[in-house]
């Protein structure tokens, strides 16, 4: 599987004439540490820089993007896999010009069942990237031997977490789990949920110390998001926070 995603990238370079999407995977050890509302937002954020953006949920577990959004998916992933739908057949219209593909329960079970599903993703995947500058997979917590794939299949990482000892602990696990599989793989780290930017600053940087001293790879620190109430609020309103509060603390720092 390794090789498939060395070979889809080897293909992507080879259409470098053409535009094609830069694909980036929110990761996170722990659950719940915020990569489902840091990557609809980031991809918001990205739209107002007149990119062309698709969210692609793919937590395995529990998709929710469309929950995040306040909206009804007609067609989810898992259409895709069982009525062997085209991706563009599943792409949902968003708010503020959002593209995205909403997750559907029984991802795992469709994995398990079928060695082929891998071959239709990256065939879909591949009519996908000529169509957007960036493609976000919102995964799921940790990673299973199916979800990696996927994980291994984009370009780069954006690891979610918080200041959290436990959080960043099962960062670092799951960093190690993807540096075992892609050494080369770049890592960008999101400190989410911090009181201060000083103390999420300070995380960060023990963390990426932490990183290259037992690992000797170099995350990349992408940013800090403070803790903010307009978070939950948004999430109960069913509206992306960088809509809900365009002055909120936790927009700022998204923009
Ligand atoms: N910066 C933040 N400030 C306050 N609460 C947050 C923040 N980020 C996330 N949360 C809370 O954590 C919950 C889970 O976030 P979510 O993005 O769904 O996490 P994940 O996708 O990692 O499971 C949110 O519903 C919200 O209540
Ligand atoms: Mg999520």
């Amino acid at each position: 599987m390794h090789d498939q995603a060395e070979s889809l990238r080897r293909h992507m370079q080879k259409k470098n004439n053409l535009r094609y999407a830069k694909t980036l995977s929110v990761i996170s050890g722990k659950g719940g540490v915020g990569k489902s509302n840091v990557a609809l937002n980031f991809c918001l954020q990205l739209i107002n820089h007149d990119k062309k953006v698709l969210l692609f949920d793919l937590d395995f577990g529990m998709g929710n993007v469309d929950i995040l959004l306040g909206l009804h998916a007609n067609k989810t992933i898992v259409d895709m896999f069982n009525e062997k739908l085209s991706a563009c057949e599943v792409i949902e219209r968003g708010p503020g010009g959002l593209d995205y593909i909403a997750g559907g329960s029984g991802l795992n079970s469709i994995f398990k069942a079928d060695s082929n599903v891998m071959d239709y993703f990256f065939k879909q995947y591949d009519q996908l990237i000529d169509m957007y500058d960036y493609i976000i997979f919102d995964m799921g917590a940790g990673a299973t031997e199916e979800s990696i794939r996927f994980i291994l299949a984009s370009d780069e990482c954006i690891v979610v977490t918080t200041p959290e000892p436990t959080s960043i602990t099962d960062a670092y696990g799951m960093i190690k789990f993807i540096l075992t599989r892609r050494p080369s793989m770049t890592i960008h780290a999101v400190m989410n949920r911090s009181r201060s930017v000083k103390s999420g600053y300070d995380a960060l940087m023990r963390f990426k110390k932490v990183v290259f001293q037992f690992l000797n790879a170099d995350i990349q620190p992408m940013g800090i998001l403070p803790e903010d109430k307009n978070v939950p609020e948004a999430v109960i309103r069913q509206t992306p926070f960088i809509l809900y509060n365009d002055a909120s603390p936790v927009t700022e720092a998204m923009k």
